[in-house]
C-alpha cells in the first residue's frame, strides 16, 4: 500500500528534477489551491506537479512505485464526487499545462487533445468549424476533458448523444508503473483486443493517467430550438417528462427543476423566470430548420397537456444563452441556501422518473429535510441534493441510504455521471454485488500492485 506519510525532501528534489523547479509546488497556500473539488471536501497533498509530456508522468509514477507515494491526477477540481481530492496526501498531478487542441481532423471528424483542455474550449473550436463535441457537463466552461474522461461525465445533452465514453476513440495512457500505453486507434470501429479505452474511460483516475486523447466529432447541428416550460407541480412535469421519454421526439437536453432549486437559481442570479411555478422543464431540440420547427411544437403540446402553465419558446440564441446559464448555475445557487449539501446523481429508467421523484419527496418529508431534485430526468438521471445544517448530517445520511435503496430497487444506477470516488464508495458494493467488485479490484491489483494512482477512491478499501 502506498506510503501515508509526506514525501520526503530527498523526493521533492527529484520530482524537481522531472518537471522543473517552477513546475513543483509544495508552499502551503498552492497547496491549499489543490485540495478540493466541488464536493468541498478538502485534504492537503504534499506537493503539486505540473507535467508537461507523457514522459514526465512516466518518470513520476517510476518514482512513486519506488518511494511508495499516492499520486492524484486533477484537472480542474469540479468533480462531484471527491475523485481528485488527495485523501491519503502525495503528490498532485495538475495538468494545466497540458492543454492543446493538437489537431483537428475535418475529414475524419475526430479531434487529438491534451488532458487539460478546457471542454468549452474544445467545443467553440470545433463549433467554429461546422463539428460538434456533444458532451457538455454543467461546468463546461471550468473543466477539462482529461476529467470528463475521469469521470465519464455526462450532461444536458446525453439524453440524446451519450456520454463522454461515446466519443473517445483511443488514449494515450501512463499505467501506474510508469510504461506509456496507446489504446483504441483513429477509427470509427476496431475490435482489436479489449476494450481498454473503456476500462480507463470512467476509472476514475485509479488505473492510469490519460495524457492525450483521439475524440469523435459530428457535424453541427443546423438548427437549435429550446423551450422552457413551467407546471404547478412537480408530477406534472415528472409526467411530461415520462411522457416525452416514450415518445417518438428525442429532445437533445430534457431537463426537470423543481421548485425548491428554481427558488434557489433565481435567487442567485436575481431574475424571475418561473412566477412562482412548482416546476420547470427544459427542452431543446435541434436538426433541420423545419425539424426543430415541428419537432418543438410537439413538445409544446405535450407539455401543456401534462399540465403546464406556460410554455416559452426562446427567440434566439441569446435567450437560448440566458436559459441554461439559469439551468448550469443550479449547483452552486444551492450553496447559498445551506451551508452544507450532499449532492447526488441517481439515475433511474426513465419511465420510473416520477416514481423516484414522490419516493425522494418522502423521504425528505419523513427525515424532516430539505431535498432539491434538478436535473437529466429525460434519462433518469436526478440530482437530488440534500440542503442541511451540519447537526443534520445522521438524518440526510439515513435519507442517502433510503435513497440508493429506492433506485436500486427502480433498478437504477447510484451514480450517472459523477462517478463514486470517495462520497459513494460505502455503497457500490449494494450495487454491484460482492463478485463484481473483487473483480474490480483484480484489475486496479494488475495495474496497480503497489496502490499508489489515486488511492481511496471507488473501494472503500483496494487492497
Ligand atoms: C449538473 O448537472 O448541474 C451537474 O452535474 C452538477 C450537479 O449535480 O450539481
Ligand atoms: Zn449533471
Amino acid at each position: 500500500m502506498a506510503s501515508e506519510l509526506q514525501i520526503s525532501t530527498a523526493v521533492i528534489k527529484e520530482l524537481s528534477s522531472i518537471v522543473g523547479p517552477a513546475n513543483l509546488f509544495t508552499g502551503p497556500e498552492e497547496l491549499v489551491a489543490y485540495s478540493y473539488d466541488a464536493t468541498r471536501t478538502a485534504a492537503l497533498p504534499a506537493a503539486v506537479a505540473r507535467p508537461v509530456t507523457a514522459r514526465e508522468v512516466s518518470q513520476i509514477l517510476l518514482l512513486a512505485n519506488r518511494r511508495r507515494f499516492p499520486v492524484i491526477p486533477r484537472g480542474a477540481g469540479t468533480g462531484m464526487s471527491g475523485g481528485s481530492v488527495p485523501v491519503r496526501g502525495g503528490l498532485v498531478l495538475s495538468f494545466e499545462r497540458m492543454n492543446r487542441i493538437l489537431e483537428i481532423d475535418e475529414r475524419n471528424r475526430m479531434a487529438v487533445v491534451e488532458p487539460g483542455v478546457i471542454t468549452g474550449d474544445l467545443q467553440r473550436e470545433v463549433e467554429a468549424r461546422g463539428l460538434f463535441y456533444p458532451p457538455d457537463p454543467a461546468s463546461q466552461q471550468f473543466c477539462t476533458l482529461g476529467g470528463n474522461i475521469a469521470e465519464c461525465a455526462g450532461g444536458l445533452r446525453a439524453v440524446k448523444y451519450g456520454v463522454t465514453r461515446d466519443y473517445v476513440l483511443g488514449l494515450e495512457v501512463v499505467l501506474p508503473t510508469g510504461e506509456i500505453i496507446e489504446t483504441g486507434s483513429r477509427t470509427l470501429k476496431s475490435v482489436a483486443g479489449y476494450d481498454l479505452t473503456r476500462l480507463i474511460v470512467g476509472s476514475e483516475g485509479t488505473l492510469g493517467v490519460v495524457t492525450r486523447i483521439i475524440l469523435r466529432l459530428l457535424p453541427r447541428p443546423e438548427s437549435v430550438e429550446t423551450l422552457s416550460a413551467f407546471f404547478p407541480h412537480i408530477r406534472d412535469a415528472g409526467l411530461a417528462v415520462a411522457k416525452i421519454s416514450a415518445g417518438p421526439i428525442r429532445p437533445r437536453a430534457l431537463e426537470l427543476i423543481d421548485s425548491g432549486a428554481i427558488r434557489a437559481v433565481e435567487t442567485y442570479l436575481k431574475q424571475d423566470v418561473s412566477r412562482g411555478a412548482g416546476a420547470m422543464v427544459l427542452l431543446e431540440v435541434d436538426g433541420s430548420p423545419q425539424a426543430t420547427a415541428s419537432e418543438a411544437g410537439a413538445l409544446e403540446r405535450v407539455c401543456r397537456e401534462a399540465g403546464a402553465v406556460s410554455v416559452t419558446r426562446a427567440a434566439d440564441k441569446s435567450e437560448q444563452d440566458r436559459i441554461w446559464k439559469l439551468r448550469r448555475s443550479i449547483s452552486p445557487a444551492l450553496y447559498t441556501i445551506k451551508p452544507r449539501k450532499i449532492n447526488e446523481d441517481i439515475v433511474v429508467p426513465p419511465a420510473r422518473v416520477p416514481d423516484i421523484l414522490a419516493e425522494v419527496q418522502d423521504i425528505a418529508r419523513r427525515h424532516g429535510l430539505l431535498i432539491v431534485c434538478f436535473g437529466h430526468a429525460g434519462d433518469g438521471n436526478i440530482h437530488t441534493n440534500i440542503l442541511l445544517e451540519e447537526a443534520e448530517r445522521p438524518q440526510a445520511e439515513e435519507a442517502v441510504k433510503e435513497i440508493f435503496a429506492a433506485v436500486l430497487r427502480m433498478q437504477g444506477s447510484i451514480s450517472g455521471e459523477h462517478g463514486i470516488g470517495i462520497t459513494k464508495a460505502p455503497f457500490l458494493p449494494l450495487e454491484t454485488g460482492e463478485q463484481a467488485l473483487e473483480v474490480m479490484r483484480k484489475i486496479k491489483r494488475a495495474l496497480d500492485p503497489n496502490n499508489i494512482l489515486n488511492p481511496g477512491k471507488i473501494f472503500l478499501n483496494a487492497e
